[in-house]
């Protein structure tokens, strides 16, 4: 992700040093980035003085007592809360009291990468989603630690920089990896009762949802651990909350090292060159499911908790309605706000679905916010 992010910013103009405890990575990174920016060029997306300029901006430094006095310095390194303090607590060190000190994690608690930061008020989060030159969001992430005017400053500076930042507090996966959960853990528990099989599921959600991937197809795009793993790190920040638990299906899956296309088989198989076999999708399963009981409709039953969830972070405080719209279209490419959608379909209707879920399947998971009864949301 460094490499990107450093891209976005010297596109933008800025000066960046680069930083790796491996100096291989480094140079591996920005020979990638020459060869990016000269397919760019051959596009006609950049100039070729662009591109040298580009280039040019981009240092690097083989220690962090190494980096020049930054205006921000933004931390990429692997997902360990010990290895972010190790860095943070080097920064602090080594950078002057008004650097602004960014992490780019996307499950970590702000609050406790700053806890031992000198001036913790000037730690944040800039989660960027991968590819950054690609990707338009960026949440900008406060802990309780954070001054107002610096989370301003850090989101005037995305918009410079091309992005559309949104804002929200150092809440268990923030917004996307948050609000999102649900459209994964539904799916695999319609499979684990035997309601429908993966195919017809994500037909449903593509095709009659119009999300551009189901969430069989999308968990083995993006990795099955990978997305276990955001899952359950929601789950235990949550003190394991029923609305993030882990589902058996899942575990399998992993377990058994299907971890989707990177592994050649997840939930589906796919070959050599990435052409997915998937069984035909069963159209009048489909026609059966859909308006009809909501335990049993993939669709009404994703919705309605992506709603509840969307509303919930509204409720607590931790987002605007509008930034959650935003982050799930630009996020994860969901073909409306799910705020928005509830807004369409009806609060109160959501909050019926939410209610009979809770009668078809008790145990704690299905939960209406209050967000969708107190008419705070209009
Ligand atoms: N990969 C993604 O899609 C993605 C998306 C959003 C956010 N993130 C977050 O970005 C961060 C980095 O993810 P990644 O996938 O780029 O990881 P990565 O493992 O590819 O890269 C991390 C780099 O950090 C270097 N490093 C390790 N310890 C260091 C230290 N003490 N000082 C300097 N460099 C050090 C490593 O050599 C490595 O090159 C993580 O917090 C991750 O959660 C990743």
């Amino acid at each position: 992700m460094g490499i990107g992010i450093a891209q976005v910013a010297a596109t933008a103009g800025h000066r960046v040093t680069l930083v790796d405890r491996d100096a291989a990575v480094v140079d591996a990174a920005l020979t990638r980035l020459g060869g990016t920016l000269a397919r760019l060029v051959a596009k006609g997306r950049v100039t070729d003085v662009e591109r040298v300029d580009i280039l040019a901006r981009i240092g690097a430094v083989e220690t962090i007592a190494e980096l020049p006095e930054c205006s921000l310095v933004i931390e990429a390194v692997p997902e360990s809360l010990e290895l972010k303090r190790e860095v943070f607590t080097e920064l602090a060190e080594h950078q002057p009291a008004t650097t602004l000190l960014a992490t780019n994690t996307s499950s970590i608690d702000i609050g406790a990468i700053a806890d031992d930061v000198t001036e913790p008020e000037r730690v944040l989060g800039l989660h960027f989603f991968n590819p950054p030159p690609l990707m338009r969001l960026v949440e900008v992430v406060h802990a309780k630690q954070t001054s107002r005017a610096y989370v301003d400053h850090a989101a005037a500076l995305m918009q410079t920089w091309g992005k559309t930042p949104v804002r929200c507090a150092s809440t268990p996966g923030f917004i996307v990896n948050r609000v999102a959960r649900p459209f994964y853990g539904e799916a695999q528990r319609l499979v684990e009762t035997g309601v429908a099989d993966p195919a017809t599921i994500d037909a449903i959600l593509r095709e009659r949802g119009g999300f551009p991937m189901g969430p069989f197809e999308l968990t083995d795009f993006i990795g099955q651990d990978v997305n276990l793993a955001v899952g359950t790190s929601v789950w235990e920040q949550t003190e394991h909350d029923e609305r993030y638990a882990p589902t058996q299906f899942q575990q399998q899956l992993v377990a058994e090292g299907r971890l989707g296309r990177k592994s050649g088989h997840g939930v589906y198989a796919y070959t050599a060159d990435g052409t997915v076999e998937r069984p035909e999708p069963d159209a009048a399963l489909a026609d059966r499911l859909v308006g009809g009981l909501i335990e049993t409709d993939p669709l009404a039953r994703t919705l309605a908790m992506l709603v509840n969830e969307a509303v919930d972070l509204v409720h607590r405080g931790e987002a605007s309605a509008d930034d959650v719209d935003t982050a799930m279209v630009l996020g994860v490419r969901y073909p409306k706000g799910p705020i928005a959608w509830g807004r369409e379909i009806g609060f109160s209707v959501v909050a019926d679905q939410i209610r009979a879920l809770d009668a078809a399947l008790p145990g704690g998971r299905y939960r209406p916010s209050p967000a969708l009864t107190d008419g705070s949301l209009t």
